[in-house]
């Protein structure tokens, strides 16, 4: 890697530019969100070019399927200064029977890319490399964050990669069993809050700024940047070619933020020449921005949230503003889904051999409802991204599979016998 310029931090709000290292995580003007702007080096083909040959690295950044797309996440950060674990080179699966349980005849019209392939088993480690390896850059003594448990864990591994003391804010009871042993076990030190993620939010923003703390949730710029790269690696596993839609669950509208901003950066920089519509889905019991969005986001709407998807288990998004700019720029499509919809998604995908966490599967069972509505059509192609691995939320598994009813078609109920061949056989033949 050569030496090159450094990228601004401009405020969403009023145009306040910070240079690259400052670490005032918001705004110090208007409290705004800031957002990175680079210097562009290189246009399409050459970007794809560098961005496929890095593909043969066996070590170090290039090996990272964030780094590689270095050009458009952080140019500036130098190989020694990098934090990764790698992360990133995740999946792109088809399978007949989610298609088919879509609704899809071709099982070649959706395609699902499996974030939980990530190192600590969700997307959060694309933004978190990006954000310790900052935080490390600009001389960070701690780093903090509030978490439904996906942020806290990777927070917890990268802190720990990086010898940087970490704290987290989590909703006390609400953090799904494998999110909160990751945390624990690397060590980061884990505050059960009294309240919900949004007050676990407001809290470690306040606590951050009074400590001098560096706050990495998705309000902080660097995590969106790393984030953008499940886009460009989804996009250069079509070969650059876009599909009709890309669909994600979305809780505090970081990653639907980081999408519409990637989608930007490859039709600016001529990777594609054509932007898919985003599908950002929530559950119906979360769901104020697709509330808002059935008015054309006309007002900011919170919620009283509560889901079986804890992941996203959030009424007052943070990432609101530059959301809304994601749906308006790609004609994008905010829509909700039930829990039970949530949970026969989440079974279908697990059943399917693929597997992912409850919040995850809200992207599958959006499509599926938009299929259905006509708002997808038959013949367009879509990627659904699955955000967290299955193994983050075993409870989820036990509960839906303790006994098969009307409501749980899918469960999969384990049978108690004797220790005899003749119980064996009894089983088989039911
Ligand atoms: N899926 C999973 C598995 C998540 O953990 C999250 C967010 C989302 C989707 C939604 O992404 O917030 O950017 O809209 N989890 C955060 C956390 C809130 O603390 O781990 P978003």
């Amino acid at each position: 890697m050569t030496s090159v310029a450094t990228s601004v931090q401009v405020c969403e709000d009023c145009g306040t530019e910070l240079d690259e290292l400052n670490a005032a995580g918001v705004c110090p003007s208007c409290g705004g969100l800031l957002e990175l702007r680079h210097v562009l080096v290189g246009e399409g083909p050459a970007l794809r070019t560098r961005f496929a040959d890095r593909r043969s690295a066996l070590r170090g950044p290039d090996a990272s399927g964030v780094w590689r797309y270095r050009e458009l996440v952080l140019p500036s950060a130098r190989p020694d200064e990098i934090v990764t674990h790698p992360e990133g080179n995740t999946p792109l699966l088809d399978s007949r029977a989610v298609a088919r349980w879509i609704g899809f005849e071709s099982p070649e019209r959706l395609l699902i890319k499996h974030e939980g392939h990530n190192p600590t088993g969700s997307f959060k480690d694309r933004g978190m490399t990006v954000a310790i390896t900052q935080a490390k850059r600009s001389s960070a003594r701690a780093v903090a964050c509030a978490s439904t448990g996906n942020t806290s864990a990777s927070l917890a591994a990268y802190a720990a990669r990086a010898e940087l003391p970490a704290l987290v804010f989590v909703p006390k009871g609400k953090v799904a069993g494998g999110k909160l042993a990751q945390t624990i076990a690397y060590g980061a030190r884990t505050l059960f809050v009294r309240g919900g993620f949004d007050e676990c939010l407001t809290l470690a923003r306040s606590a951050s700024a009074e400590l001098g703390i560096h706050l990495l949730n998705s309000v902080n710029p660097f995590r969106i940047e790393g984030q953008k790269s499940i886009v460009f690696e989804l996009l250069e596993q079509l070969e650059w070619r876009a599909p009709d839609w890309i669909a994600l669950p979305a809780g505090n509208l970081g990653n639907t933020s980081a999408f519409g901003k990637a989608l930007r950066d490859a039709r600016e920089s001529g990777l594609i020449d054509r932007v898919p519509r985003l599908c950002a889905v929530q559950a119906e019991g979360a769901a104020p921005f697709a509330r808002s969005f059935e008015h054309g986001f006309a007002e900011r709407v919170t919620v009283q949230p509560e889901t079986i998807a804890t992941a996203i288990r959030i009424g007052a998004p943070a990432s609101w503003n530059r959301a809304v700019r994601a749906m308006r720029e790609t004609n994008g499509v905010a829509t909700s889904v039930t829990d039970a919809e949530i949970l026969e998604a989440k079974a279908v995908i697990d059943a399917a051999g693929i597997g992912c966490e409850p919040a995850s599967a809200a992207s599958v069972a959006g499509v599926r409802k938009l299929l259905a509505s006509g708002t997808i059509s038959r013949d367009d192609r879509v990627v659904s991204v699955l955000t967290g691995h299955l193994l983050k939320d075993p409870d989820a598994v036990a509960e839906y599979h303790a006994a098969r009813s009307a409501d749980r078609p899918h469960a999969n109920p384990p049978i108690e016998i004797e220790p005899l061949v003749s119980e064996v056989e009894r089983v088989m033949r039911g």
